[in-house]
């Protein structure tokens, strides 16, 4: 494999846009602005802007982009990105102008960005420092891990960020914002991977490398470990491949003095609990899938790989609260002995399964995963998973299916999701669904039919929560771009590592 991400350093700086020095100095622009601000740049592009914004070139509309040279000013090229009209501003389309300003530097293969945040978009200065950081740190991505004849790719090196001062909060912020697109980079790369390349062996191995070098303890389960805890359900997927599974468990401690819960008020320590599906490969099993399209089920790990990213981006910024983390990685096999429809598996808990479906074999491996993380402590559950087709149906691919309970629950990992950039959308979990899958001979079955399918497989988890405060993430739809944006090239979108870690950097302790 290539190099297929590089972090290049972050810096702030306050100097006039004119002694800034770069290759290309990106400006995030509003709609229809006047650049009233930036008297001196039209001049400093020879007329160029002016000429171009008559001509109605230059529009401001989102992800636009129109590169100058410049003359007299210490950067050599400007760029005007787009980020939409007045009202629709947001942190998130900063971010996304930024991708878009640093990947138009990489194109012309300039290694040396700035990017000045103009206060006509409304974000505030911190947020700006940490969403350009980020947006340009997701810019330093390619997918083509395996093409051997391209030439050489260019990498941003540096990237200053102009937000309006240097002070350390915003320092911090832009860190922040380095750390989360650094990881979620990594989680891209890890789903990007084919499936004879990430096994759950090679996965728990680059898992462990990535959250050891973050700091967090780690532990490999391998088959034999996985076979004391009894779980039937992780095993029982296991069965049907040559290659064996694992459970990755990874720990995080907040240093002394920054936990959130000192212990002296008597509240017990919340600990935030995350599970992410780590199916290196789904051919369904023994119902097997169609071949069309099947090459995507690489990504079926995606879930696995934000929680392993998004642990290792909450070690290097010491969020304020304790998480263990929980990765069951298995390949969705038809081998010999494979589980078969009707076959009933025992989970760790005891509860039975009837299988009436191998295809539904991530709300399987999930139902022992969850059920661990209670045992390790866990009092807030977030599971993370391309679990089902029917939510790419309900969904698209804009927005991760949102499910849980109770609802304060649901509505801080929504807005963790908001900040991340990270869209979710709320589906219901009325116990009415829970009889779509009932099974005549276990205790349920592992699939509800078509109607509702997302909702019955995120009920089926909720099974194995244990009445705990639990979120599911269905990222089935968002975890891989078909299409290509001027933001994300097709591939692997990362998408849940800064979900994940905005919702354990929230200061506010946890109401529920
Ligand atoms: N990994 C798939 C879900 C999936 C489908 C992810 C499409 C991304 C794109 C999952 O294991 C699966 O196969 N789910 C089945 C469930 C069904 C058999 C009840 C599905 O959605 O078809
Ligand atoms: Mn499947
Ligand atoms: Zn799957």
């Amino acid at each position: 494999m290539l190099t297929v991400h590089q972090t290049p350093d972050v810096t702030l700086t306050a100097r006039a846009s004119r002694d800034i020095e770069a290759d290309l100095l990106i400006l995030p622009i509003v709609e229809n602005a006047a650049l009233a601000d930036e008297p001196e740049l039209d001049t400093a592009s020879g007329g160029e802007v002016e000429a171009a914004r008559a001509r109605g070139e230059i529009t401001g509309k989102a992800f636009s982009v129109f590169v100058t040279t410049l003359r007299g000013w210490k950067a050599s090229r400007v760029a005007l990105v787009g980020v939409g009209s007045g009202n629709d501003v947001s942190a998130d389309r900063l971010r996304r102008a930024a991708t878009t300003g640093a990947l138009a530097a990489r194109h012309r293969r300039l290694p040396r960005i700035a990017i000045v945040h103009r206060p006509d978009t409304g974000v505030a200065a911190a947020v700006a420092a940490q969403v350009m950081a980020e947006g340009a740190v997701l810019a330093n991505f390619d997918g083509a891990a395996y093409k051997t004849a391209d030439p050489p790719r260019v990498w941003l090196e540096t990237v200053q960020l102009k937000v309006g001062g240097e002070s350390a909060d915003l320092t911090r912020a832009a860190e922040r914002g380095r750390v989360l697109g650094e990881c979620t980079n990594l989680s891209r790369s890890l789903s990007n991977e084919p499936g004879n390349v990430l096994t759950p062996r090679v996965f728990a191995e680059r898992a462990s490398a990535i959250a050891t070098d973050a700091g967090l303890s780690v532990e490999i389960f391998d088959e034999a470990r996985i076979a004391d805890l009894k779980m039937g359900l992780l095993l029982g997927v296991a069965r049907g491949s040559r290659e064996p599974p694992r459970l990755v468990v990874l720990r995080y401690e907040p240093p002394a003095g920054k936990g959130r819960s000192s212990g002296t008020d008597g509240a017990p320590q919340p600990v935030l609990g995350l599970i992410g599906k780590g199916v290196t490969f789904d051919t369904g099993g023994i119902s097997i899938k169609p071949s069309d399209n099947m090459d995507k089920m690489k990504d079926d790990m995606s879930g696995g790989a934000a929680v392993v990213c998004a642990m290792a981006a909450i070690a290097r910024l010491q969020a304020p609260v304790r998480c263990v983390a929980v990765i069951p990685m298995v390949e969705n096999m038809p081998d010999g002995l494979a589980a078969k429809p009707g076959d009933v598996l025992t989970s760790a808990e005891g509860k039975t399964v009837e299988v009436l479906n191998t295809d539904a074999e991530g709300r399987l491996i999930l139902g022992d995963a969850v059920w661990y993380a209670r045992q390790l402590g866990a009092t807030h559950l977030v599971d993370v998973a391309t679990l089902t087709g029917a939510c790419v149906v309900a969904l698209g691919r804009t927005a991760t299916g949102l499910f849980g309970t109770p609802d304060a629950w649901v509505n801080r990992v929504k807005q963790a999701s908001e900040r991340a950039g990270e869209r979710s959308w709320p589906m219901p979990v009325f116990d009415d669904y829970k009889e779509l899958f009932k099974s005549e001979i276990a205790d349920f079955a592992n699939t509800g039919g078509r109607a509702g399918g997302a909702i019955t497989a995120a009920l089926f988890i909720k099974e194995f929560t244990g009445g705990l405060p639990w979120v599911h993430l269905d990222i089935a739809g968002t975890a891989w771009a078909e299409q290509a944006t001027p933001y994300q090239p097709t591939g692997a979108t990362g998408t849940g590592v800064r979900t994940l870690a905005e919702l354990a950097l929230d200061p506010t302790p946890f109401g529920v």
